[in-house]
């Protein structure tokens, strides 16, 4: 494959840091992304002394509104083209949507959904220009259903999915890839910052860790495979919902997302 370079956002840690190492081993050059200036040059460090790639550390808040045309232009300054862009930056909330916080609840929006369609804008057609490169959005198994108890979470990853399966039809024949990437539970940070180590969802099984994620993610969007769900229990549990009762399932979604 020809060398190039992927922007990959939340990439100071977890799923986005081992994509990071996916994506380098590779071959391709890498601009790294996450609020973590220190943590950001640390990874771009272990990278390049790993797979001799450079690695370019751009940070940025993408939970702002504007965020992610902001790091499109802040990578722009910098002269570095995007041929990949893996949308991994996520964060989710746990709890009752009536008394949450109404800046955590928005900002969610701003990072899950906003600031990649902004990203997405600002590469896309470029892409389809040349033929090459392609999209990477990490979801979740969230985007399969409705989510009482993290609502707006669940919802926003509805949309990731919705958004990157039309992108995959709107690619057909141009070369250009569309993944979404959709973890079950996942071994990172995630869970602390969310607060879902506190809910019944600890309960079901260990997570899985976060390299064997990057690396089924990264397999599957080589295939340029449309939906990419990580684990055999996942995979089972997305392809019943559909055929499910709505109200069954939103009971058990409700029971995982209770708390302890
Ligand atoms: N872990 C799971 O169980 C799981 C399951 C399904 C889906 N996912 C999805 O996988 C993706 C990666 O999550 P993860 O598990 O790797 O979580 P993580 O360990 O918490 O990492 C999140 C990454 O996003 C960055 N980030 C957070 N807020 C940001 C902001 N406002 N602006 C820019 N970057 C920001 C973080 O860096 P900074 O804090 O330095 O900004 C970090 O690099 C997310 O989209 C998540 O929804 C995770």
């Amino acid at each position: 494959m020809a060398k190039l370079t992927a922007l990959i956002t939340g990439a100071s840690t977890g799923i986005g840091r081992a994509l990071a190492d996916e994506f380098a081993a590779a071959g391709h050059d890498l601009v790294i992304s996450a609020r973590d200036a220190m943590a950001l040059d640390r990874v771009a460090g272990e990278i390049t002394a790993k797979f001799g790639v450079t690695v370019t550390p751009v940070p940025g808040d993408l939970a702002v509104q504007g965020g992610g045309t902001a790091l499109a232009a802040a990578i722009a300054a910098r002269d570095l083209t995007i041929d990949i862009l893996v949308n991994n930056a996520g964060v989710g909330a746990a709890g009752a949507f009536a008394g949450s916080d109404s800046a955590a609840q928005l900002g969610m929006i701003d990072l899950n959904d906003r600031a990649l369609v902004e990203l997405t804008l600002v590469y896309w057609p470029a892409m389809l220009a040349a033929g090459r490169g392609g999209v990477l959005n990490v979801a979740s198994t969230s985007a399969f259903q409705p989510g009482p108890l993290m609502a707006v979470y669940y919802a926003s990853k509805a949309f990731l999915l919705s958004f990157s399966e039309a992108l995959w039809e709107e690619a057909r024949g141009t070369g250009v890839k569309a993944s979404c990437l959709c973890p079950g539970p996942t071994a990172s940070e995630f869970r602390q910052r969310a607060g879902t180590d506190k809910t019944r969802l600890v309960t079901l099984g260990t997570p899985m860790p976060a390299a064997e994620c990057a690396r089924l993610g990264y397999a599957g969007w080589a295939a340029n495979r449309r939906v990419v769900v990580t684990g055999g229990r996942n995979r089972l549990m997305a392809a019943l919902v559909p055929f499910l009762p709505r109200a069954m399932v939103l009971k058990m979604v409700r029971g995982m997302m209770a708390p302890l």
